[in-house]
């Protein structure tokens, strides 16, 4: 895409569909930076008779200045986030003591109010006073990652650093407000998370997501955090048609539960087969997966026949011999019981 023909075809597009009759499209910067502060994490409909009630209570920053927090915190009551209240509350104060009622006017001064970060500081300057200033919302992340295929999760340093400067490379020279308005419409009415309206789309022709087909899979998501794996061996050790239990510890994973006894490879297999008495270790089951909140389990089932039991090995503690068919439903854990279910009837394991 040339230089400025973004902003040319979002200027045009904001003029000719975007949203026109906001209560805040106005120059008042007092008015925008309310409506900039109701709308962070909350949708223009949920906004709108909040920010009406609340101008009638305070028509101007002063007004606001001069209430109580109490005051303030009841108009704001029912929108969240009241933090944001608080804050706007404050910096009207700070405002009227500070800066003799004048508010600021540019990105960089706006930016100290409390509550108003790099974005909602360029949204203000930009429609309060016509500042060359870029945003850069979850919105606008969305449209920029799309319309020039920019990967990597936007929330990552300097995948963010990159959008930063590329959303100011794209800034006209004038039409801040439509430009700014139109970036926020595009992002909220068209270039939609999901099933996003590429048809009605400015940017459809020249956009590198809707020519590869990748609306989907931009902005690329969070990468999510490796799941640790555990792997362990279960023994399904059967002999005349009953099958080993071990009672599991109360801690952990199946507290309390009779399982199937478990160890690490084929090696501890066959000493536990030696202790158990005498048989011969059948080719293992294929691998079972059973997942955990916070780890999956990877059960490589290792089915035993005994052939003959040594008396000692039967009175361990917490340790019995079930017929299969009354182990699975001896209240085992449910990976288990379908391994119980998969031995063959009245057959050999194999
Ligand atoms: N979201 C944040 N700022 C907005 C604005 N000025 N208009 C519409 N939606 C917005």
């Amino acid at each position: 895409m040339k230089q400025g023909e973004f902003a040319v075809r979002l200027i045009d597009w904001q003029q000719r569909h975007g949203r026109h009759d906001l209560p805040w499209q106005v120059s008042d910067p007092y008015r925008v930076w309310l409506s900039e502060i109701m709308l962070q994490q909350t949708q223009v409909a949920s906004v709108l008779s909040y920010y009406d009630r609340f101008l009638q209570a305070f028509p101007t920053l002063a007004a606001l200045a001069a209430a109580s927090q109490a005051e303030v915190l009841a108009l704001w009551s029912g929108l969240g986030y009241y933090s944001r209240a608080r804050n706007l509350h404050r910096a009207a104060q700070r405002v009227m003591e500070a800066l003799g009622g004048r508010f600021p006017s540019t990105r960089a001064e706006i930016e100290l109010l409390p509550g108003v970060g790099r974005s909602t500081a360029a949204a203000i300057a930009a429609f309060a006073f016509d500042r060359r200033e870029a945003i850069l919302d979850g919105n606008v992340k969305r449209v920029l990652t799309r319309v020039f295929g920019i990967e990597g999760f936007p929330g990552d340093k300097p995948v963010e650093n990159r959008l930063w400067s590329l959303a100011e490379s794209l800034l006209p020279a004038r039409d801040m407000a439509a430009y700014t308005q139109g970036l926020m419409d595009l992002g909220a009415t068209v270039c939609l998370r999901a099933n996003p309206k590429c048809d009605e789309c400015p940017m459809a022709a020249c956009c590198v997501a809707r020519a590869e087909g990748r609306q989907a899979e931009l902005p690329t998501r969070k990468a999510k955090k490796a799941v640790p794996v555990r792997q362990v061996m279960m023994l399904l050790a059967v002999w005349q048609g009953k099958v080993r239990l071990e009672r599991r510890p109360d801690r952990g994973i199946w507290g309390g539960l009779l399982s199937l006894p478990e160890c690490a490879g084929t090696q501890e297999a066959e000493t536990w087969l030696a202790q158990q008495g005498e048989g011969d270790l059948l080719p293992s089951w294929p691998e079972l997966v059973h997942v955990f909140t916070h780890f999956r389990l990877v059960i490589t089932p290792q089915p035993i026949m005994l052939s003959r039991r040594s008396d000692d090995a039967s009175q361990e503690a917490g340790a019995c011999w079930l017929p299969i068919d009354e182990a699975i439903h001896a209240g085992v854990p449910a990976p288990v019981g379908k391994l119980l279910a998969a031995w063959p009837a009245g057959g050999n394991g194999k």
